[in-house]
């Protein structure tokens, strides 16, 4: 397979539809640094947009179908731009043309030819799946000249993922996808929708880590955390657990229901503090909210795995200020806090450890 950027997404998109696209776009995947299995809950996220992700080229066509070039899969699909779902990885891209046909309140004006590739590892918790959407998208409202809000983009990613996937997902990788940016961590409070970009310290790395171990979102396992969410903040009488106390949580009978909600108004707590130490460069007080946050994720709300829990471990005895799960859990990636420059020392001494895990990103504060 050809090296994945703009150039190359271009060449194949001419060589598969025998035209010359009219351009490309680019949607980044993301590494939640911390706060997850909140957003479902209206509560706060703190992501960072990474400099891997989905380029599309695109052109128009006139048969009424959206031909799709995936070059990491090595297929063509085509397909109706109106057909169902079909479970298979066009169901992220005709989802979310459709959801934006629907909210232009009108058929998309032409057929699609799109051409995809993507550096963000799947099944791995940075979310290949909302850089596809949002890059589709992207790739969509320019083809059409449509004028569409980065958050409405996001939206609409998200409704496409509940409604056509079939995922029961919130509202923070479509989000972080579409509004964030290299170099700050994107705060959002998924109950108001309030974003700010939080700068990162320029002397610190955040390190994503991929465990070796794949997870499958559409396992039923993510929604059945949602729904335990649910059922807790019914139990206890509010809306979400957004607005639940720890007074409330504890009055829960004890089991899984109160684990799940402990998690969620530890870790909501957890990213409000976060945010304050990263504004007041304690990074040291950053470091130990993740890794609070790992052992609420890996006891309260059970999405680690014996692997994750000692990959972690390794990194904070090797040097690092905090780590953690990130995004869905299940396996996938961690992210841990390191001093700059010893990134490489640490992917290098996890090695002989873990010699599944291997290095995916570094997130880093930009110099002026
Ligand atoms: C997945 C979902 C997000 C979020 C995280 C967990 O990435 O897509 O909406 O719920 O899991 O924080």
């Amino acid at each position: 397979m050809a090296k994945i950027n703009a150039k190359s997404v271009m060449q194949v998109h001419a060589k598969t539809f025998g035209i010359e696209p009219i351009g490309w776009v680019f949607a980044p995947g993301r590494v939640n640094l911390i706060g997850d299995h909140t957003d479902y809950n209206d509560g706060f996220v703190f992501p960072v947009a990474l400099e891997i992700g989905a380029f599309i080229s695109y052109s128009r066509n006139t048969t009424g179908q959206l031909r799709a070039r995936s070059m990491n899969m090595e297929a063509t699909l085509e397909r109706p731009l109106d057909a169902p779902a079909f479970d298979d990885w066009l169901d992220y891209v005709l989802g979310v043309l459709q959801a934006l046909a629907k909210h232009q309140g009108a058929p998309l004006p032409s057929g699609l030819d799109l051409t995809i590739g993507s550096t963000v590892p799947t099944g791995a918790s940075v979310s290949s799946s909302a850089a596809l959407e949002i890059a589709t998208l992207r790739a969509a409202t320019q083809a059409f000249g449509m004028d569409v809000a980065p958050e409405v983009l996001a939206q609409l990613a998200q409704k496409a993922e509940n409604e056509f996937v079939g995922v029961n997902c919130g509202l923070m990788d479509q989000m972080a996808s579409s509004t964030g940016k290299p170099g700050s961590a994107l705060f959002f409070d998924t109950m108001t929708l309030e974003t700010t970009l939080e700068p990162l310290p320029t002397d610190f790395s955040f390190v994503t880590i991929h465990s070796g171990l794949s997870r499958q979102l559409t396992s039923g396992a993510y929604n059945e955390r949602r729904s335990q969410c649910e059922a807790a903040a019914k139990a206890i009488g509010v809306p979400s657990l957004r607005t639940a106390s720890m007074e409330q949580v504890g009055a829960l009978p004890a089991g899984k229901t109160q684990d799940r909600a402990r998690h969620v108004v530890t870790e909501n707590e957890r990213v409000l503090k976060a945010r304050d130490a990263l504004r007041e460069g304690k990074m040291d007080d950053f470091g130990r909210l993740m890794t609070e946050s790992h052992w609420s994720l890996s006891r309260d709300f059970q999405t680690s795995t014996r692997e994750v829990d000692a990959l972690v471990e390794s990194c904070l005895s090797r040097g690092a200020l905090g780590a953690r799960i990130t995004g869905a859990g299940f396996g996938g990636c961690i992210v841990a806090l390191v001093k700059s420059g010893e990134e490489a020392a640490l992917a290098r001494s996890l090695r002989l450890a873990h010699p599944t895990a291997w290095h995916v990103a570094t997130s880093t504060g930009l110099k002026d």
